[in-house]
């Protein structure tokens, strides 16, 4: 019999609020077949984590309890299971993680091999936590959702988060004119991630400052109503596209307007592109916070309350 010793974990035993996250001993995982157990360096806070802790996704995202969260990991592999080619202990990691699995809230957890990506070399292995899923929501929600060229007009509502930090900047990259939403705690952070204009959404509403304008693509990244939404529908140019990772827009928009949902997905060919966009220099992980692991339930508090700015990182 091989027996592991136990490892400290975030665990969820219920859906309810964040007091339901309990810091405590919990077996440590072993690799199976196909899968890494890798020793967490770092994990990131997203609203999906929030979202599954407090159950409004229990039919999507179905778990079992006690439940681990976080979807977001980067660490060091510690074993490597059956069947798995191309990876050995000691290689430095990044990947996101199937929700529903128990996740990198812990000191280790298991990876499926098949979503790892290598972790960039030239920042800190904990802040590349910072990387997975919000890079994946920006590149899917721009490239395969609004098919963003170079210049078109592209208007990102919510660019001071998480997934609008890599969205303003990968759009900018690709060589679109960038106009973007943000709060004064993010302004500076949006204009040196390359947007070309930034409205302040707390001293002008969006639809206000835009008016009478159009873009060839609207990335909607901020929860609002269907009404709101629909509203920002109209900014998009004729034959133009509608993004949204929350409130999805009217199903016929007219004018040939695209209107499409983003349910990002983990995909380690591209999240091994966003590194190798990290390590060339052309995509900065910006982390706003550094946490302990410990602290999560506050984190998730900070959350719901919209008083985190950017990517939290949690170190166990
Ligand atoms: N469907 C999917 O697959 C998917 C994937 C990822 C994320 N999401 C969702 O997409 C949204 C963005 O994700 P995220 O990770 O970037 O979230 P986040 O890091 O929590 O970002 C939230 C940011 O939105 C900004 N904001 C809040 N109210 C705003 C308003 N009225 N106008 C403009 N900006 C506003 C704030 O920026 P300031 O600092 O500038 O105030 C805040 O920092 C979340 O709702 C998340 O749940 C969905």
């Amino acid at each position: 019999m091989v027996s592991w010793p136990s490892a400290a974990a975030r665990r969820v035993r219920t859906w309810n609020c964040s007091e339901v996250l309990v810091y405590e001993e919990a077996d440590r995982p072993v690799a199976g077949a196909g899968q890494v157990v890798v020793r967490v360096a770092g994990t990131s806070l997203n609203l999906l984590d929030v979202a599954i802790r407090a159950g409004i996704l229990r039919h999507t995202y179905p778990v079992n309890f006690p439940h681990v969260p976080n979807c977001d990991v980067a660490g060091v592999i510690t074993e490597v299971g059956e069947r798995v080619n191309g990876w050995s202990a000691g290689d430095a990691v990044v990947a996101f993680l199937p929700a529903t699995a128990p996740g990198a809230a812990a000191e280790y957890v298991t990876a499926p091999a098949d979503l790892l990506a290598a972790a960039p070399r030239t920042v800190e292995l904990a802040d590349a936590a910072a990387l997975p899923l919000a890079g994946l929501t920006a590149w899917q929600a721009l490239f395969e959702h609004a098919e963003v060229k170079a210049g078109q007009s592209i208007l990102i509502n919510g660019a001071g988060g998480g997934a609008g930090g890599y969205a303003v900047q990968l759009a900018a990259r690709a060589g679109a004119a960038v106009t973007a939403t943000a709060g004064p705690r993010s302004l500076d952070r949006v204009r040196s991630n390359g947007a070309g204009r930034i409205v302040d959404y707390t001293a002008t509403p969006v639809l206000e400052a835009m008016a009478g304008q159009r873009f060839d693509v609207v990335l909607h990244l901020v929860r609002n109503s269907p009404e709101e939404t629909a509203r920002l529908v109209d900014l998009v140019a004729d034959g133009g596209a509608f993004v949204s990772t929350t409130t999805p827009g009217p199903e016929d928009a007219g004018r040939g307007v695209r209107t499409e949902q983003v349910f990002v997905r983990s995909d380690a060919a591209r999240l091994a592109e966003l590194v190798a966009r990290v390590d060339a220099g052309t995509l900065r992980i910006d982390v706003a916070e550094r946490r302990s692991l410990a602290d999560l339930a506050a984190v998730h508090d900070q959350a719901v309350a919209g008083r985190l700015r950017g990517k939290t990182v949690l170190i166990p």
